[in-house]
């Protein structure tokens, strides 16, 4: 049994008064209908503030990007146990517009993977094609570079990892796939751990993540391998992200 998992990710969004109130008014929410594991990636510089409000609850704060490096002369740059210490346990890798607007390509991106697990963070791992990719019938293939790239790692440890499907078309657009497309997806994703190791391909989490809304969660979620999402713009708005947190 896999346990769900709903990941806000704040992107470049918020303030110190914003984190504060989303923060208090999440925890407040929070009740015996959610029974998934919760998680809120905010921007570097409120982690901390935020591990702290945070501290009594059940939500696990998480960071948007990290270093591939352990330290060192790399200006602008964040460590993974810069991270840890500041009581952070999530880190989004790979998201598309990490990948599309800062360039960062899947070596760099399984080097990210290790810097995280060797520091005691748990990698989210995003992966998903283009609208170009999905019009010319490549979903599969990219999907398959992706991950291929991460399993060809030896180093990677399977047992803490979570994987995010997210369709670069769907996210922020207002268009998502359809349960039954996502779902497809996500068995792919699972079959390819499985060839790499039968035990852990069971046990990892795979999220979706693309204009996941209210509306729309409870009909993704109930597909077989689909264990939860990775929620942009709708985790900035606590009524939208504690719905979708119900419905995990
Ligand atoms: P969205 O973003 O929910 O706003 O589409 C998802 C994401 O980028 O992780």
């Amino acid at each position: 049994m896999r346990q769900p998992l709903v990941i806000g990710n704040w992107k470049m969004n918020g303030s110190l008064v914003f984190t504060e109130e989303l923060l208090h008014t999440l925890e407040a929410r929070i009740d015996d209908k959610i029974s998934c594991e919760m998680g809120i990636c905010a921007p570097f510089v409120y982690i901390k503030f935020a591990t702290e409000l945070t501290k009594r609850s059940v939500i696990k704060i998480g960071a948007q990007n990290v270093s591939e490096f352990s330290a060192g002369a790399y200006t602008g740059e964040v460590s993974a146990s810069m991270l840890k210490e500041l009581g952070t346990h999530w880190v989004l890798i790979g998201h598309s517009e990490r990948r599309s607007l800062f360039n960062e390509a899947n070596t760099a991106l399984v080097q990210k993977v290790l810097a995280a697990q060797s520091a005691g963070l748990t990698p989210v791992y995003c992966v998903g094609e283009t609208e170009d990719d999905y019009k010319s019938g490549k979903t599969f293939n990219v999907i398959a570079d992706q991950v291929g790239a991460l399993l060809g790692s030896a180093d990677v440890d399977l047992n803490n990892l979570v994987l995010a499907y997210e369709p670069v078309w769907a996210i922020g657009t207002g268009l998502t796939a359809s349960p039954e497309e996502a779902q497809k997806v996500h068995a792919f994703i699972r079959a390819l751990v499985k060839e790499k190791n039968i035990e852990s391909a069971d046990g990892v989490r795979i999220l979706y993540g693309g204009s996941v809304k209210p509306d729309n969660a409870g009909s993704l979620f109930g597909q077989n391998d689909i264990d939860g999402g990775l929620i942009g713009g709708a985790s900035l708005d606590a009524d939208a992200f504690v719905s979708i947190c119900q419905q995990a």
